[in-house]
């Protein structure tokens, strides 16, 4: 019945595939280089992008290998403008120092070393500021008990350059604590238990350029606290408890303020007055804060910013024309806002960007047009690697894969490439042959046949799978990243996924009692399993388009709820149940052929019988496990939240899934004794009619003779075999065999 049906999709989807192929091959870019190349410097060489930055000289002119490290921003400038300078100058300083060790401070306590003008006092157990000359510049008391700064305390070094404060216990500090420091230039409060900060607390640090206060407990400034800092470049405030910042603008007593961190405190919103007079700011970091609203003026005076860092916040939406004066900018990081759309022109006025990261962003509208006026940008971040086909023009763009799928290709390992079809073909065949081979076998039971011809249906369908995403996989080698996304969106890939779910729903066993009607029944619900999620976009949206291989295996937070559940109920839920229900079934079958032998008379014979049947339903339900299992495995994994790589799920698809399909008509017919003897019984006649056709003809042996002697039960009781009797073709075979052997006794 069915043969035919099972052929003819398989060649109807196999010229949709070829039809397509050949439709689509007119698409090209316009740019300079195609899209997925890069251009080589300032040779006309165009190359794919993964060779950009592979560690070889594949431009001829290392253009591929330049700027392949990502350090815009912060990190550029800061090199440029401190690290190398300060480093250059303290090394100047050392080799002074080395020739002058001799201190020039006078006495300094026990606990404390002195060289030149500078004291060190660390990790001496102090409890409070130890008095030294007063011409010291640099003061260090890193490592100490104190827990307070009283008023006063450094009031008599004014020459005081450098002061370390970090890592020691302090909870308070005096509205008047560091008076009188006015040549102080670096000071840091890192790793203590301050609060608060008095307003007026700096007033007297005109020439401090660097206020370094992570990891403290500040749950709130004052428009004053910065009162007086006038020449303050760099404020360092991560990890602390800010929950908002002052509605009078920040930096109105920092006019001269580049770095700002802000990174890893509470604050929920960015006023459009907040960073107004920060004219000067190059680097904004606001990580790891709780921003959910920002205004469209919120950074519009940030006109020298180079780096703005707003990843891991509460951002929903972005404001049309945020960005629109940040001419300078060169690195934005967005990563990690749970943003539900980007506007089509978001970054059109950041022209000088070079790094955008975009991870963790789910970007249904991604187009184009989004990145293309950013012809500088040379490094972008996002979510999913298909992505990357949008930004064609950026050199380097990450993730480069799934784990299945690669920039270039849909299956990204070869293996996998080669044994898709092989599986397919072997899948395909084995299942169409027996399907084409089975009117010809005699079977005992018209309803057997029937189940094993559904079974074969159902396992053809996975290769046909297997044959459709290696198709596809062809189609697109080279360029996958340029399709990636039309492919897991289109009909393709729902179509083909809901077959490989139709084949594992339906991939049952013949098994005893199966009639017409549930055969009718679990087809019904196959279908349904594996159709509903296309019927509701809304609900499951891209159910089966979730990787390339279009298998809804590994579910991530992302994914809409109903198709998370939908999916944790198919595969946990129904699979699990007819699961459980095959082992208990086979348990029982084992059961009660157990029990009959104990009543025969052979028990000789029996134990090795039953071992056979024993080793034989392991088998079948170990098969049936192996479609389940790991399908079980990884759901359970990933419902308690276990990052699955996608490689294993490729794996799954291509090798473990297909397990069963393949082996199939090797368990149900082509091993079974009925097929052999078939065979055996095809191959005599041939022998028989080249013999006999130089004696001339005779009738030749029809199969029935040796059905007849394989299975005289049937000559016997015809009429017995009814559908409560039918069984499991191979457990049948043991069966007969044990009858066969009674009758002869
Ligand atoms: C490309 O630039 C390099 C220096 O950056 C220069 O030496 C070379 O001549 C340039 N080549 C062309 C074709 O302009
Ligand atoms: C610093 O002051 C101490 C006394 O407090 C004095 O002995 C020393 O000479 C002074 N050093 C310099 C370089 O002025
Ligand atoms: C420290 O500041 C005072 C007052 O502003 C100034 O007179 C003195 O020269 C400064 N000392 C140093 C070492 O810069
Ligand atoms: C800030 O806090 C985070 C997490 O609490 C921690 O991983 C990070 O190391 C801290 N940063 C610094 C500079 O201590
Ligand atoms: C700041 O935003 C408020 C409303 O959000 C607006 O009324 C006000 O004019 C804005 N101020 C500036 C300077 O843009
Ligand atoms: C952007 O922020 C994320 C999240 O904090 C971080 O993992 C990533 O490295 C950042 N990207 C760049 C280019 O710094
Ligand atoms: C891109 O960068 C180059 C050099 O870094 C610069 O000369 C050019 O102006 C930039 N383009 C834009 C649109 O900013």
């Amino acid at each position: 019945m069915t043969p035919n049906c099972c052929f003819y999709m398989f060649l109807l989807i196999g010229t949709m595939v070829i039809c397509d192929s050949l439709e689509d091959h007119v698409s090209g870019a316009g740019t300079r280089c195609p899209v997925g190349y890069f251009p080589c410097g300032n040779i006309t060489k165009c190359l794919p992008q993964q060779l950009h930055c592979n560690g070889e000289d594949n431009c001829g002119n290392r253009a591929d290998e330049d700027n392949c490290e990502d350090n815009n921003g912060w990190s550029l400038q800061f090199d440029k403008h401190y690290t190398k300078d300060k480093y250059n100058k303290l090394k100047s300083l050392f080799a002074f120092q080395t020739k002058t060790p001799e201190c020039l401070a006078g006495d300094v306590p026990a606990e404390c070393t002195c060289q030149g003008l500078e004291v060190f006092c660390d990790a001496a157990k102090l409890r409070a500021v130890p008095s030294v000359s007063s011409n010291i510049t640099i003061m260090s008391l890193q490592k100490n008990l104190l827990r307070k700064l009283s008023a006063d305390v450094f009031k008599k070094y004014q020459d005081l350059k450098n002061l370390y404060l970090q890592n020691n216990k302090i909870r308070a500090v005096s509205e008047r604590a560091f008076k009188g420091l006015y040549n102080l230039t670096k000071l840091y409060l890192s790793n203590n238990k301050i609060t608060n900060l008095e307003p007026f607390v700096f007033a007297d640090l005109h020439r401090l350029e660097w206020l370094i206060i992570e990891n403290n407990r500040i749950n709130r400034i004052y428009p004053l606290t910065f009162y007086g800092l006038k020449s303050l470049i760099l404020l360092e405030m991560m990890n602390n408890s800010l929950a908002r910042l002052p509605d009078k603008p920040l930096c109105q007593y920092m006019p001269r303020l580049k770095w700002l961190d802000l990174e890893g405190n509470h604050i929920h919103h960015v006023k459009n007055a907040t960073f107004i007079s920060c004219s000067t700011l190059t680097v904004l970091v606001m990580r790891r804060n709780k921003i959910s609203s920002l205004n469209e003026n919120s950074f519009s005076s940030l006109q020298m910013l180079d780096e703005l860092d707003l990843a891991s916040n509460k951002i929903e939406s972005l404001p049309p024309y945020i960005f629109k004066e940040l001419k300078e900018l060169s690195q934005l990081n967005l990563s990690y806002n749970p943003i539900k759309k980007i506007q089509i022109d978001q970054f059109d006025f950041l022209i000088k960007l070079k790094s955008l990261s975009l991870e963790g962003i789910e970007m249904a509208n991604i187009q184009r047009r989004m990145f293309r006026p950013l012809r500088n940008l040379s490094h972008i971040y996002f979510k999913k690697f298909q992505y990357c086909g949008y930004a064609p023009h950026v050199r380097s763009c990450k993730p480069n894969t799934d784990g299945i799928s690669s920039l270039e290709n849909l299956l990204a390992s070869i293996i996998q490439r080669v044994f898709v079809w092989v599986v397919s073909a072997i899948t395909c065949f084995g299942n169409i042959f027996v399907i084409c081979m089975r009117p010809y076998i005699r079977s005992e039971n018209k309803l057997h046949a029937i189940s094993i011809v559904s079974l074969c249906c159902a396992d053809c369908l996975m290769g046909i799978y297997l044959f459709v995403i290696g198709a596809f996989d062809l189609k697109y080698r080279g360029e996958y990243n340029k399709h990636a996304q039309l492919w897991m969106d289109s009909i393709h890939c729902q179509l083909v996924g809901s077959l490989a779910i139709l084949s594992t729903e339906v991939c049952l066993k013949p098994r005893k009692c199966r009639t017409i009607s549930i055969l009718v029944l679990i087809w019904i619900i196959g279908f349904a399993v594996a159709f509903i999620p296309l019927s509701n976009k809304e609900f499951f949206r891209n159910y089966y388009g979730t990787n390339g291989v279009c298998f809804p295996l590994h579910s991530e937070q992302s994914e809409s709820s109903g198709s998370q559940i939908y999916s944790v109920v198919i595969f946990l839920g129904v699979n699990l149940a007819a699961f459980i229900i095959i082992v208990f079934s086979y348990g029982s079958m084992f059961y009660s052929v157990h029990q009959t032998a104990i009543m025969a008379t052979e028990i000789r014979n029996h134990i090795k019988k039953e071992m056979i049947l024993a080793k034989r339903f392991f088998f079948i339900v170990f098969t049936d496990a192996l479609c389940w299992i790991p399908i079980f495995i990884l759901k359970l994994l990933s419902l308690l939240q276990v990052e699955i790589p996608g490689t294993i799920t490729s794996w799954v698809v291509i090798f473990i899934l297909p397990i069963n399909s393949a082996l199939n008509p090797l368990l149900y017919t082509l091993t079974t004794r009925p097929f052999k003897e078939m065979i055996h019984q095809v191959w005599y006649n041939y022998r028989q009619r080249r013999s006999k056709r130089g004696r001339g003809s005779q009738k030749p042996y029809g199969p029935s003779f040796i059905w007849v002697e394989m299975w005289p039960m049937h000559e016997i009781t015809p009429k017995v075999t009814k559908p409560g009797l039918c069984t499991d073709s191979s457990d049948a075979s043991v069966t007969t065999q044990s009858t066969r052997l009674n009758s002869y006794t």
